[in-house]
């Protein structure tokens, strides 16, 4: 049997990282639930639809030819063959996200699409990482995280990711998308059966170790 591996939290929690890392070290899949919803973003935004208009979202939905690959070592995204991995990533979509993620029918549409990718998946197990896993997408999973730091810990980190920008502009979005996020869905307190794991106080390996230890222990009670 596949073991699914769940992993919540707000932006800047390390989710990403530390969820990939521990995927690779296990031999796992890997997927981004997060980049899922920037691609549609970069999609609207690309056929010239206004992403506050949820029926342009939804129209933009039909046309959405997306995949998205599961190895954590060679990992890209594309939407109707382009490559998007990168563009992704940049302010103009991080911007625009949360209005299309906000959507009923964009949710559901992507959470049945993640459905099918956890079932296919031939690896041994998959670590899903993204704001509802553990409550939506797959609340049976084997293993279920909530990845949490301080505000200030995840300001800072996005801040050294995002090398150039002005530290309280990071902090400004950060906290601009976490407050509509959080509107859509509780992605900042664990829901019943689901393991918190605290990177406030732990480097990148601290942290990926806490998450191995917490599959490893869960996955053996069973
Ligand atoms: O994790 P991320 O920053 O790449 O996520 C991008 C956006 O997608 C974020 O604003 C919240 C949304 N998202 C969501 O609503 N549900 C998920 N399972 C994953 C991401």
């Amino acid at each position: 049997m596949t073991t699914v591996v769940a992993v919540d939290g707000p932006a800047g929690s390390g989710k990403s990282s530390v969820s990939k890392a521990a995927a690779r070290r296990l031999g796992f899949a890997y997927l981004d639930t997060g980049a899922a919803y920037r691609a549609l973003a970069w999609h609207v935004a690309a056929s010239g639809a206004d992403a506050s208009h949820a029926s342009s979202v939804i129209d933009a939905l039909e046309s959405f030819d997306y995949s998205i690959g599961t190895d954590p070592d060679g990992y890209a995204v594309h939407v109707g063959g382009t490559d998007v991995t990168a563009a992704i990533r940049e302010p103009r979509v991080s911007s625009v996200v949360s209005l299309i993620a906000r959507v009923p029918e964009v949710r559901a549409h992507l959470t049945a699409l993640f459905r099918s990718i956890i079932a296919s998946t031939d690896r041994p197990g998959i670590i899903v990482e993204g704001r509802d896993i553990t409550t939506v997408v797959a609340p049976d999973a084997t293993v279920r995280i909530l990845l949490t730091a301080s505000e200030e810990a995840r300001m800072a980190r996005r801040s050294a990711e995002l090398a150039g920008e002005k530290p309280a502009d990071v902090g400004e979005q950060l906290k601009k998308r976490d407050q509509a996020d959080s509107k859509v869905v509780d992605f900042m307190t664990a829901a019943e059966g689901v393991t918190t794991v605290d990177s406030t106080e732990l480097d990148v390996e601290q942290t990926i170790q806490a998450v191995l230890d917490v599959i490893t222990n869960s996955a053996a009670a069973r």
